[in-house]
C-alpha cells in the first residue's frame, strides 16, 4: 500500500491533540447533565455556560446569541426551517444559490415541496459566484430570508457575503450563511462582517470535533425550533447538550481562527503548483476560480473519464480526494455545482484537491507526478465503458 496523502481537507480535518486533551475531561470526570439541579449537574452547566461565553467573546456576539448545534448541518437546517417558518405570516418567498451545499439545498426543496414556499434560487457566473444585483432584482415584498454561503465546498469560490448581506439588510430581510467552509480559511476578525443575521459554522472543518458546530443568531430574531422536547438552548433547540464535543468546538475555534489555520502564504503556492501542473494535461480544465477562491482547494473536470474511476485511480496510489461534496460520494449524480457552472457534459468527472496544515510541497510534487497517468488510465476506463 501507498503512503497516505490527504488532499481531502474540504471533507473533514483531523481531530487536533491539544483539542482532544481539552475534550478528555468532559468524557470521564465533568459528566453531569447541565439541567441537573443537583452539584454534578451544576459544575457541567458551569462548564457549558463558561464554552458559550468563550464562543461568544470569541466571535464578538451575545453568548444568548450562540445555540450548539451538531454539526454544519443542523445550523443550516435550523436557520432556514427556523426562520421561514417564524417569518410564514409576513411571507413565503425565500432565495437561495444554486451551487449550496446540499445541507441548504434540500431544506429549500422541502420547504417548497411541502410547505407552500416560493423558491428563488439564484444562478452563477462562471466561477460559481453570486451576482448582488442579481439578489437585487430577485427581492420581493414578500421575500423573508436570503440564504448564500459563504465559501464554497466544492471549486472554492468565495461569495460577495458582506455585499449580500448588506442588501437584505436594507431591505429588511433575514441573511444566512452557511460559513462551514470559510472558518479557518480565510481572515476573521469579528461575526459582524458578514452582515448577516444568521451564520453557520462547523468545527471538524477546522481540526475540531466532528457532530458539534454552532448557529450565531442576532437577537432579537427568533427562529422555530425544529428540536422539541425541552427548553434547552435558549428554548430554540431541546435536547441535553453534548459538553465534550462543544468544548472542543471552542476550543478549535480559539486556535484555529485567528490566524486561519489554513495559512494562504503556506497554501497558495502548494496550490498554484497543482493548477500549473493539471492544466498541462490533455482533457483537463480547471474549474476553481482563479481570485476569490479558498487558497486550499483546487478543483477540476476531466473530458472522458468519470468522478469514480478518477476516484479510485487515486486512491490506489494513497492519494485522497474528492469527486464534490463528500455526501454524495459513490453516487454518479453530476455535481450540481458544475452543472450550475455550465459545464454538463463534465458534471460527472469532477476532481477536488483540498490541502490543509500537514501537506506538504514534496506531496504536490508526488501528485503532480502521478497525476497525468491516473488521469490517462481514468480516460481509458472512460473509453471502454463507452465502447469507443
Ligand atoms: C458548505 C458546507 N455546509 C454544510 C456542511 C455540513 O456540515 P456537517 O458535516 O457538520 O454536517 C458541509 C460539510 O461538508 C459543507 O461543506
Amino acid at each position: 500500500m501507498p503512503r497516505t496523502i490527504y488532499f481531502d481537507y474540504n471533507a473533514t480535518t483531523p481531530l487536533d491533540p491539544a483539542v482532544r486533551a481539552t475534550m478528555q475531561p468532559f468524557l470521564a470526570e465533568i459528566w453531569g447533565n447541565p439541567s441537573s439541579v443537583h452539584h454534578v449537574g451544576r459544575k457541567a452547566r458551569a462548564a457549558l455556560d463558561d464554552a458559550r461565553d468563550r464562543a461568544a467573546k470569541f466571535l464578538g456576539a451575545k453568548p444568548s446569541e450562540i445555540i450548539f448545534t451538531c454539526g454544519g448541518t443542523e445550523a443550516n437546517n435550523l436557520a432556514i426551517f427556523g426562520t421561514a417558518r417564524a417569518l410564514k405570516a409576513k411571507g413565503k418567498h425565500l432565495i437561495t444559490s444554486s451551487v449550496e451545499h446540499h445541507a441548504v439545498l434540500q431544506c429549500f426543496d422541502y420547504l417548497e415541496k411541502n410547505e407552500g414556499f416560493a423558491i428563488t434560487r439564484l444562478p452563477v457566473n462562471l466561477e460559481g459566484r453570486v451576482a448582488v444585483e442579481d439578489l437585487k432584482r430577485a427581492l420581493r415584498p414578500d421575500t423573508t430570508l436570503v440564504s448564500i454561503m459563504a465559501a464554497n465546498n466544492e471549486i472554492g469560490t468565495i461569495q460577495p457575503v458582506a455585499e449580500l448581506g448588506a442588501v437584505c439588510r436594507e431591505r429588511g430581510v433575514i441573511f444566512h450563511t452557511d460559513a462551514v467552509q470559510w472558518f479557518g480559511k480565510e481572515p476573521f476578525a469579528n461575526i459582524g462582517q458578514f452582515n448577516a443575521d444568521l451564520v453557520s459554522v462547523c468545527a471538524h472543518k477546522f481540526h475540531g470535533p466532528k457532530g458539534a458546530g454552532l448557529l450565531y443568531i442576532k437577537s432579537p430574531l427568533h427562529p422555530d425550533p425544529i428540536f422539541f422536547g425541552g427548553g434547552h438552548e435558549n428554548e430554540r433547540r431541546a435536547g441535553t447538550e453534548n459538553l465534550p464535543v462543544i468544548l472542543g468546538l471552542v476550543v478549535a475555534l480559539e486556535k484555529f481562527i485567528k490566524p486561519a489555520v489554513f495559512e494562504r502564504l503556506k497554501l497558495q503556492p502548494l496550490t498554484m503548483k497543482l493548477l500549473q501542473s493539471i492544466q498541462n494535461i490533455e482533457g483537463c480544465e480547471i474549474v476553481s476560480p482563479r481570485q476569490n477562491c479558498l487558497a486550499n482547494t483546487v478543483s477540476f473536470v476531466v473530458r472522458g473519464a468519470d468522478g469514480i474511476s478518477l476516484m479510485a485511480g487515486l486512491d490506489l496510489e494513497g492519494i485522497c480526494a474528492s469527486s464534490g461534496s463528500a455526501c454524495s460520494a459513490g453516487s454518479l449524480d453530476p455535481s450540481h455545482v458544475i452543472l450550475a457552472i455550465g459545464q454538463k457534459s463534465a458534471a460527472n468527472s469532477l476532481v477536488r484537491f483540498s490541502l490543509g496544515r500537514d501537506s506538504t510541497a514534496e506531496e504536490v510534487d508526488y501528485v503532480c507526478s502521478i497525476l497525468p497517468e491516473v488521469i490517462r488510465r481514468a480516460q481509458l476506463a472512460g473509453k471502454a465503458a463507452s465502447g469507443l
